[in-house]
């Protein structure tokens, strides 16, 4: 073999220890600080994570390997559970110990997350918009600017259904993958029949349906997390807080896999 020989690996060389723990610069003496730092850093490694298991669930569904992308979504899933979990750390804080140090976070805010927006694009949510609050040239416009006009789940998910047999119109296969995920009286009632005879594809369905809710409980924790901690205060993003937060909660990511339930 050639090539130059790599010194052995060790738990802090691997995992870049050092690098990583000199990441955290609170701008305040507050003790909390340190905490609000590090569960946003957390977040965001747990984006990156999702976004590689979210990009697999698109390429076992196109390989037509539904029983894995079902496994790779059942991570997912995990992942989604222990996200929203870690919010009930931050509720330790409280709005005074937060108020602390908010200032110092100047216009800083999980508005500005790449990676969440990323998360959004690939679950259908797509907003040109969000692409220009990025500076260009930059790896977060690169990278939304990439998955805006990339397809969705919902579009590998449609692709892959048609591959299976069903009679998915043609419109809903072309359809233009950066306008929003639209609900379709057709893909109802192909959904429809499909869970009255299709075990295997209903299962993939009701994994689709988990992801759709855990996204959905997240945002609606964030909020209620954001109206405990600042009340009705304007975010440090811009937003009015509490009030835009709560106009995101509830919005389905795959409105047909919720509206065939009362019908089926
Ligand atoms: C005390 C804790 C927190 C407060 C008070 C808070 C507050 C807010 C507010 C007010 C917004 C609306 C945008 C704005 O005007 O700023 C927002 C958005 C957002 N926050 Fe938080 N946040 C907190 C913790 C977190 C954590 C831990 C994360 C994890 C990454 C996070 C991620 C986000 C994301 C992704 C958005 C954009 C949501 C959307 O546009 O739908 N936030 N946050």
């Amino acid at each position: 073999m050639s090539g130059t020989l790599q010194p052995a690996a060790t738990y802090a060389s691997y995992l870049k220890i050092d690098e990583l723990l000199s990441l955290q610069h609170p701008r305040s003496d507050e003790h909390d600080e340190m905490l609000f730092i590090i569960i946003h850093q957390v977040y965001e490694l747990w984006f990156k994570e999702l976004l590689h298991e979210v990009d697999r669930v698109m390429r076992l569904l196109e390989q037509d390997e539904s029983h894995r992308a079902q496994h790779t979504l059942k991570r997912i899933l995990t992942i989604l559970k222990v996200m929203v979990a870690q919010l009930d750390i931050l509720e330790t804080m409280t709005p005074l110990e937060f108020l602390s140090f908010r200032v110092r976070l100047d216009a800083a805010s999980g508005f500005q997350s790449d990676q969440f927006r990323q998360i959004e694009f690939a679950l259908g949510v797509k907003s040109e918009q969000a692409i220009h609050r990025f500076a260009e040239p930059s790896r977060a416009r690169a990278a939304l600017e990439h998955r805006y006009h990339a397809p969705t789940l919902w579009d590998a998910f449609l692709q892959y259904l048609a591959r299976e047999g069903y009679d998915v119109p043609a419109a809903c296969l072309r359809r233009d993958t950066t306008a929003a995920v639209e609900a379709s009286p057709e893909i109802q009632e192909i959904l429809i029949d499909l869970h009255h005879r299709d075990v295997k594809n209903a299962e993939l369905c009701e994994r689709l349906v988990d992801l759709d809710e855990g996204i959905q409980e997240w945002r609606y924790r964030h909020a209620k997390m954001v109206e405990r901690t600042i009340g009705a205060k304007p975010g440090t993003g811009g937003s009015s807080g509490a009030a835009y937060l709560r106009e995101t909660v509830g919005r389905p990511l795959f409105p047909d896999l919720w509206a065939i339930r009362s019908r089926l």
